[in-house]
């Protein structure tokens, strides 16, 4: 695992955009995995900055999102179709064709679940996917004790990643108490993976993930010590919990794991 600690989240974002830039010129043919959500938005940004300076070629990407919530129609400016269009793939012209995402008005969800999970392997699998993290540690809207080997299914929101997605509605009634959510295990198949955290409130995620040592459905993230290309890009905030740590292993850090910051 690479974990890199930057500053803030201006440098976080550019890191991001930078690296999502460099996988996208080496293979145009990318499938890339994309999270939605606060912590992207300037990665998104930065990426968008650098394909209008140096263009880069984006007719044969395919991208797919984590998540969608369950009632939302795309059209809804709450729901993470509208959220993509806004934040990268209007700004990239990125089409409706190359870009999947769940269907959140499906009639039959749990279906909608199986199609979204044959359609990530007819395109052969994700090259790299983006995550965030929520402060419990969910990845996509997989929620603590969710099982390590779920696949994209139907997902119930718990109380605070509803408190925490609420300043996105007029009203917390209004956030959706369900989600169609890729599973760990599709994420865990991706062949590459980069993780964000930013902010105090991703601190103990972040100690969970590269402190504890411990692998548990109680915290979904620390899966990610499991994956063999997994990069973490976190800024000093999410990183407060863990500084010393980042400090004493500041070069090899267990088996062909990395740990550094600057
Ligand atoms: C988004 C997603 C979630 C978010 C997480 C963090 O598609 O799957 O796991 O990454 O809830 O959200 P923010 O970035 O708003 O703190």
């Amino acid at each position: 695992m690479n974990v890199i600690v930057v500053k803030d989240y201006q440098e976080m974002s550019q890191e991001g955009g930078q690296f999502l830039y460099n996988q996208i010129k080496e293979n145009p043919n990318i499938t890339l995995g994309l999270a939605t959500g606060g912590t992207p938005i300037g990665v998104y940004q930065e990426l968008i900055k650098r394909h209008k300076k140096n263009p880069l070629q984006l007719s044969d990407i395919t991208t797919f999102n984590l998540d969608e919530y369950i009632g939302l129609s795309p059209v809804s400016p709450n729901s993470y179709h509208y959220y993509m269009k806004q934040h990268l793939f209007g700004p990239l012209r990125i089409s409706s064709e190359q870009a999947y995402l769940p269907n959140g008005t499906a009639t039959n969800p749990e279906e909608e679940c199986n199609r979204y999970e044959r359609l990530i392997k007819e395109k052969g699998g994700i090259d790299v996917q983006v995550l965030g993290v929520g402060s419990n540690g969910h990845i996509g809207f997989n929620e603590p004790t969710t099982p390590f080997c779920s696949r994209t299914q139907v997902v119930e929101l718990v109380k605070s990643t509803i408190e925490a997605n609420a300043r996105y509605f007029d009203s917390i009634e209004e956030v959706p108490r369900r989600a169609i959510s890729m599973g760990i295990q599709t994420i865990m198949e991706a062949r590459e993976i980069i993780l964000f955290a930013n902010g105090e409130s991703k601190a103990e995620a972040m100690y969970q993930l590269l402190a504890n040592t411990k692998v548990t459905e109680n915290w979904p993230v620390t899966i990610l010590k499991k994956h063999p290309k997994v990069t973490v890009i976190i800024d000093e905030a999410a990183s407060h919990k863990i500084l010393n740590l980042l400090y004493n292993y500041n070069k090899e850090y267990e088996e062909g794991q990395y740990l550094y910051s600057r």
